[in-house]
């Protein structure tokens, strides 16, 4: 009886300890779904944020909270694709959201551009 208690409770150890190891993993890209949750997705029949952010919509809030975001992800490991090239990517989305909050030229024009949803999942988001 003794060993068998002793056994439960180790086993118990052991799934405590990978569930969070398996947490730690997850928390890993956390980041970039938070920032599509957020930022790039709404309900139906409504703009999500970078969407308003990209027609000149988006509020001061919206582009610091934005830029947050994206910070995160460039800070973040994507789920699968080349590293060097997430971070491109996330370097253009905070880039092009500094050129909208400093009025530049253009800038509304390249953060479409970047904001491009497929050109992005294709390479880094899983099926
Ligand atoms: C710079 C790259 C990038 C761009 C641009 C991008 N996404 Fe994503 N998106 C990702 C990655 C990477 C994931 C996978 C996140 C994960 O599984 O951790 C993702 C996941 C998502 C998800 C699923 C989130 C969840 O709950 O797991 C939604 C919804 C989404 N994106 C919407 C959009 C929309 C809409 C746009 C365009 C307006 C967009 N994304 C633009 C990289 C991007």
């Amino acid at each position: 009886m003794k060993p068998r208690l002793f056994n439960l409770a180790r086993l118990s150890a052991i799934v405590l300890v990978a569930l969070f190891a398996g947490r730690g993993l997850a928390s890993d890209h956390e980041a970039i779904e938070e920032a599509m949750k957020k930022f790039h997705k709404a309900p139906k029949g409504t703009d999500p944020i970078c969407k308003k952010i990209a027609k000149g919509e988006g509020t001061e809030e919206q582009l610091a909270g934005i830029l947050k975001a994206y910070e995160g992800m460039l800070a973040s490991k994507p789920p699968q694709g080349d590293e060097a090239e997430w971070k491109k990517k996330c370097e253009a989305l905070i880039t092009a959201i500094k050129d909208v909050q400093a009025g530049k030229d253009g800038a509304l024009a390249a953060y479409g551009e970047a904001v491009n949803c497929k050109a992005c999942h294709k390479d880094f988001k899983p099926d």
